[in-house]
């Protein structure tokens, strides 16, 4: 579980006071252990091993040298350059991203925040544009099957805008982008409306420094929802459902500048 290194460790106590869940505690010896009692209370945050001068703290199997050294962080100018000129890009081009970056998208999903640090999410990756067929061909018959049977007049009263485009067999709902993420959560997870879209939010700002286009698509929530067999190519896991859908891709169009949204309303306190 924790295993102190006592060879290295300082008794400075950095590791017991950073604990969020007070499992570390300082021994009589004077270096910090977990009462074996309250090893089940560990949220296995690692924050005891990031926070260590001299990597003496082992967690759960990974020990210091596993975890990278700490890096350069973005300028608070780039952070906002990044978040003002994200948009959500519904027009692609029609070729898969090269493995690297695929992979670099991947890997940081590992670093999600979640509540209680669950790390029970399931991801489904779509990294192949012809993979995305299934989904695009299986989506366009439901539709289609929703405004037959005048479902859809109940449930989206509005989709006489989009009659042409569906019966036109057009992806209006993937926009046809060549990769999709879909985060995945288990219903009993104790933050399950949050956690996923946290970490496609996450997913969607390191895509959009990669120059990868990205598009929340809050129909597919629904969408997965309705149609099972849609559901089931997700291939999670028993006791799950979706939380968030992100599209991405290489993006086939490019702005010229950013957005000049109104502010949200406030109270300063
Ligand atoms: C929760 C959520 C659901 C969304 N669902 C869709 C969607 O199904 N299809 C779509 O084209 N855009 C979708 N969007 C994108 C919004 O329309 C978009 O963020 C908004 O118009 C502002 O544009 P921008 O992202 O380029 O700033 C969604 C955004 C959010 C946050």
């Amino acid at each position: 579980m924790i295993h102190i290194d006592e060879t290295k460790c300082l008794k400075c106590k950095a590791c017991v006071n950073d604990c969020i869940v007070k499992v570390l505690t300082v021994g009589d010896n004077g270096f910090p252990h977990v009462r074996p009692e309250d090893e089940r209370f560990c949220l296995n945050c690692q924050h005891c091993l990031a926070v260590c001068p001299v990597g003496a703290v082992e967690c759960h199997g990974v020990i210091a040298e596993q975890a990278a050294a700490i890096g350069p962080l973005p300028s608070s100018s780039e952070m906002m350059n990044l978040i003002c000129q994200r948009r959500s890009i519904r027009q692609y081009k029609q070729e898969d991203l090269d493995t690297e970056t695929m992979d670099t998208l991947v890997k940081s999903l590992a670093w999600t925040p979640t509540g209680c640090n669950d790390h029970r999410l399931f991801f489904t990756i779509v990294r192949h544009r012809k993979e995305m067929d299934f989904f695009r061909e299986k989506m366009v018959k439901s539709l289609q099957f929703l405004i037959k049977t005048g479902i859809m007049r109940l449930v989206y009263p509005n989709f006489k805008r989009y009659m042409d485009e569906i019966m036109g067999r057009e992806d209006i709902i993937f926009r046809n982008a060549p990769h999709m993420v879909v985060a995945c959560t288990p219903k009993n997870a104790p933050c399950k409306e949050a956690d996923p879209w946290i970490a496609l939010s996450y997913f969607d700002l390191m895509a959009q420094s990669l120059g990868v286009g990205t598009c929340w698509c809050g129909f597919a929530v629904y969408a997965f929802k309705w149609v099972k067999a849609l559901r089931e190519r997700l291939g999670m896991p028993k006791g799950y459902k979706v939380g968030a859908v992100l599209l991405f891709g290489k993006p086939a169009v490019e702005y010229k500048r950013q957005t000049a949204p109104k502010p949200f309303q406030m109270k300063m306190l």
